[in-house]
């Protein structure tokens, strides 16, 4: 296997239209910031970048719909962001954003590079255009009807009523959402990436030579190689954006999946004039953490664009994770279905490890992945503090009682002992393979396996009973103990960075060495330790209930907002129709029908007789509140009995999507009796 000198850790950049959920952490961020810990602990060359992807059409819309610029949208949600990452302890070693200068630069010279070079091709192609507003319009920036399901609100790169993914030439009836306008078809020129160009590359540098890629990320390329690659446009038509670097090409911008990927390269800048050492000694080892959506973009296109520029190493690995739903549901930004990290914090404030910890617990590494509050609660409770927590507070507080909180002398070992110290070594092993084989799951498996071990140790040795008579062997016992601590002070480090270092703080371990982990003397004999303090604490049924209570308001809200208009029925004649006959009508009397929730029994005058109507309206209106108003009413509606009163007519009601009932009323007040056709 080929050895590297350093490593390069790039994440996605996430799209600072919205804050950060997560579903982000799970699939990116602490895969990410657990592999960039452990390796920073071995002390092995490694920066980890990251930033805000700042470009994009959805961050245009978000600022349309928001009435600012896409500049204030984007300063807005990076500060949130950068602030959750920090909050959580995901440990870049910079976070940039691509609306800097750098980027700016780098990516222009990235675009005129391959421009220079002849790797682009130049087509002219029909796009929407607003004539009102003057502008090419997106995709995302036109609707109409879908041609598949006659969803008469579909965009133009997608139906969302039916998922089939669109051209904005394919929608009838296609209309503006600038304008409102019809937009016309007009000629642009753009520059594509023959992709085709690169395929057989492609094909051998991953199907033959990275065999060892997860099977869902390999999988996914290869599907997209034997479908055969096509060339893919790098500009855009818009105003935001990093403008397109060639004379003649105003309007126009690089495609955000252009620029983006080139922000790990200008964030590498930002954070070191030595960059070039990263990104282009082949014995720099790049590794891209993604979500699955991403890879094509990664794993092909971005690939083929460093392969073009020629200058810069390719990725080793690209360990991207699936999704990770929410209670059952897939977790979607726009109907505000996720739990949100700045939220999280603020309803549970320092428990940002018992959430990295039930995250990689449920990583979705090899297929989606669900989060519920009650597995949450779980792990806190029956992992968190009964496993690891229990562990080392009785290793601390028997220490503090017997020995005056100083690491007593280990005396003569049992052989259930020296099996008990075997262990240690042997689990670092294998939170290190797991670790290097991107299984994260299986490594913070292992290290609580090590906290186990520790309770089982206790459990069997049963130090508390033993003190009067045979100090020497509870000292023993309490130094062993002890050294597991120390051990799972370190090695939790890269999952659970905040307690382990509360951990080391009880202990007072200043150093967190992961090559140091696997001894049984980290702690010397006579060391003292600080006081003990509980490093989790239980979660009760309450506060889970209250977030199960939040998320089924937010289901309650999205099922009331996608209530959809009724849909329309079948023609009928003009005859049909006119066999009602519908006059306008004033209550005279109303009462509530006995023993029913519903039902008024009302008396009409018509204009041509007065007579009883029973209507379902009890639950919308009182008694007094209706009489005297006039209503519509058809008259000729078969008479018929309801809770024994006989009921000559029906009142139309207009209902709207809440289900909350109004009358059907004339614009103003006209004679009863008037006729509606
Ligand atoms: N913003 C993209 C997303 O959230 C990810 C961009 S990754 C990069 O899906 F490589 F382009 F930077
Ligand atoms: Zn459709």
């Amino acid at each position: 296997m080929k050895t590297f000198k350093r490593y390069l850790i790039t994440s996605a950049l996430p799209y600072a239209n919205g804050p950060i959920h997560i579903g982000h952490l799970a699939g990116v961020y602490i895969p990410s910031d657990i592999y960039t810990r452990y390796l920073r602990m071995k002390g092995v060359d490694v920066i980890s970048v990251c930033g805000s992807d700042e470009h994009g059409v959805p961050i245009t819309i978000k600022a349309r719909q928001e009435g600012v610029s896409p500049q204030q949208v984007v300063d807005k949600y990076n500060d949130i962001i950068k602030q959750s990452f920090k909050d959580f302890g995901i440990a870049f070693d910079i976070y940039s954003r691509t609306s800097s200068k750098v980027h700016y630069q780098t990516a222009a010279e990235f675009f005129r590079k391959l421009y220079d070079d002849g790797a682009f091709i130049e087509k002219t192609t029909e796009q929407y255009y607003d004539q009102e507003v003057g502008q090419f319009l997106a995709d995302r920036y036109i609707t109409g009807t879908c041609p598949h399901c006659s969803n008469e609100r579909a965009y133009g790169d997608q139906c969302e009523k039916c998922g089939t993914s669109l051209n904005a030439t394919d929608l009838i009836n296609p209309s503006s959402t600038l304008s409102g306008s019809k937009p016309v078809l007009k000629e642009t020129k753009h520059w594509f990436l023959p992709l085709d160009n690169y395929q057989e590359f492609l094909e051998k540098w991953i199907l033959e030579d990275h065999k060892e890629w997860k099977n869902n990320v390999y999988g996914q390329c290869k599907s997209w190689l034997d479908q055969g690659l096509q060339p893919r446009a790098v500009s855009r038509d818009l105003d935001w954006g990093v403008p397109v670097p060639v004379d003649g090409a105003t309007g126009k911008v690089l495609y955000v999946w252009f620029d983006a990927p080139i922000g790990y390269i200008s964030a590498t800048k930002e954070l070191t004039p030595d960059w070039e050492k990263y990104w282009k000694d082949s014995e720099t080892r790049m590794i891209h953490f993604i979500g699955k959506d991403n890879i094509v973009f990664h794993c092909i296109v971005f690939p083929a664009m460093l392969k073009a520029e020629g200058s810069y190493i390719l990725p080793d690995n690209v360990p991207a994770n699936e999704f990770l739903n929410l209670e059952g549901d897939k977790i979607s930004t726009s109907r505000n279905w996720a739990v949100w990290l700045h939220e999280y914090l603020v309803e549970f404030p320092n428990k940002q490890d018992v959430l990295r910890y039930t995250l990689a617990a449920n990583m979705p590494e090899t297929k989606d992945n669900d989060f519920t509050w009650k597995d949450f609660q779980g792990r806190n409770n029956s992992e968190l503090v009964a496993i690891l927590g229990n562990f080392v507070n009785r290793a601390m507080v028997l220490t503090q009682k017997y020995f005056e909180g100083k690491i007593p002398a280990c005396n003569a070992l049992t052989d259930f002992d020296k099996e008990t110290l075997a262990e240690i070594p042997k689990i670092k092993e294998a939170i290190e393979q797991n670790l290097e084989g991107f299984r994260f799951r299986d490594a913070l498996k292992e290290a609580m396996n090590l906290a186990r071990l520790g309770n089982k140790y206790l459990a069997d040795t049963e130090p508390w009973k033993l003190f009067k008579d045979q100090p020497e062997r509870v000292a023993t016992i309490l130094n062993i103990s002890l050294q597991i601590t120390a051990n799972l002070s370190i090695l939790l480090q890269p999952f659970l960075p905040f307690s382990a270092e509360k951990l080391r703080r009880m202990i007072n371990l200043n150093e967190c060495d992961w090559n140091r982990a696997g001894a049984s003397d980290i702690l010397a004999i006579g060391h003292q330790l600080n006081q003990p303090e509980l490093l989790f604490d239980k979660i009760e049924d309450d506060v889970i209930d209250a977030q199960l209570a939040k998320l089924q308001a937010t289901k309650v809200a999205n099922e009331k907002a996608s209530a959809k208009v009724e849909p329309l029925k079948g023609n009928i004649t003009y005859d049909e129709f006119s066999k009602m006959d519908i006059r306008i009508g004033t209550i005279l009397e109303a009462e509530r029908v006995p023993k029913t929730q519903k039902l008024m029994k009302l008396l009409i005058d018509t204009g041509i007789d007065k007579r009883t109507v029973v209507s379902g309206i009890a639950e919308h209106f009182t008694p007094e509140e209706i009489v005297g108003k006039q209503v519509s009413i058809l008259v000729n509606l078969e008479p018929r009995k309801i809770k024994g009163i006989e009921s000559h007519g029906m009142l139309l009601m207009a209902e709207d999507i809440d289900g909350k009932l109004r009358f059907v009323q004339p614009g103003e007040k006209v004679e009863n009796g008037s006729t509606v056709k």
